[in-house]
């Protein structure tokens, strides 16, 4: 499975660095966080969440526009070049990391490394703007992405 991945890394055309790099300065300006009112008690319509579901919506702010609904991956066109963004679902990540999973999901997320070390692809944004509960929320969720 490491080997399909490698074919998808190449896949990456140089010339979308510029774009990405303006695409993860968007995401990391959109934080899951929630204002709270002066106002005392929450408004009943706005429960708090908490885990796998606080991740999701951490994950539809700031993965799905690349990794897809579901983080299936896709591969999209900008600027007439294709680009493949990988599946980051539990199976094709649980390939890469084995028992060690968690970790290595939240270094890759946080530092840009793969499971090897090596940098990955700079359109991947180097995610350093959650609080270790939002990344606990987002890890939660990853993984109950099929
Ligand atoms: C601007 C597009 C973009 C956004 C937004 C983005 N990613 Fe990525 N991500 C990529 C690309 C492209 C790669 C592949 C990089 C490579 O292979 O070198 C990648 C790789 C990864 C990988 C490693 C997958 C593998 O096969 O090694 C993980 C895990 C990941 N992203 C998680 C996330 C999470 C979680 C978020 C949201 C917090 C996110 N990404 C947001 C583009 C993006």
């Amino acid at each position: 499975m490491a080997r399909a991945r490698m074919a998808r890394r190449v896949a990456l055309p140089i010339a979308a660095l510029g774009l990405a790099l303006a695409l993860g300065a968007c995401g990391a300006a959109s934080g899951a966080t929630t204002a709270s009112s002066g106002t005392g008690a929450a408004p009943a319509s706005a429960p708090t969440l908490t885990g796998a579901a606080a991740g999701q919506v951490i994950f539809e702010q700031s993965c799905a526009s690349c990794h897809g609904v579901g983080g299936v991956g896709q591969t999209f066109t900008m600027d007439d070049q294709s680009i493949a963004v990988p599946a980051i679902t539990y199976s094709e990540l649980e390939a890469l990391y084995h028992d060690k999973y968690d970790s290595m999901v939240v270094a890759t997320i946080t530092t840009g490394v793969d499971e090897e070390g090596q940098p990955l692809n700079r359109m991947m944004p180097r995610w350093t703007i959650f609080s270790s509960d939002q990344m606990d929320a987002l890890v939660a969720y990853l993984k109950t992405l099929q």
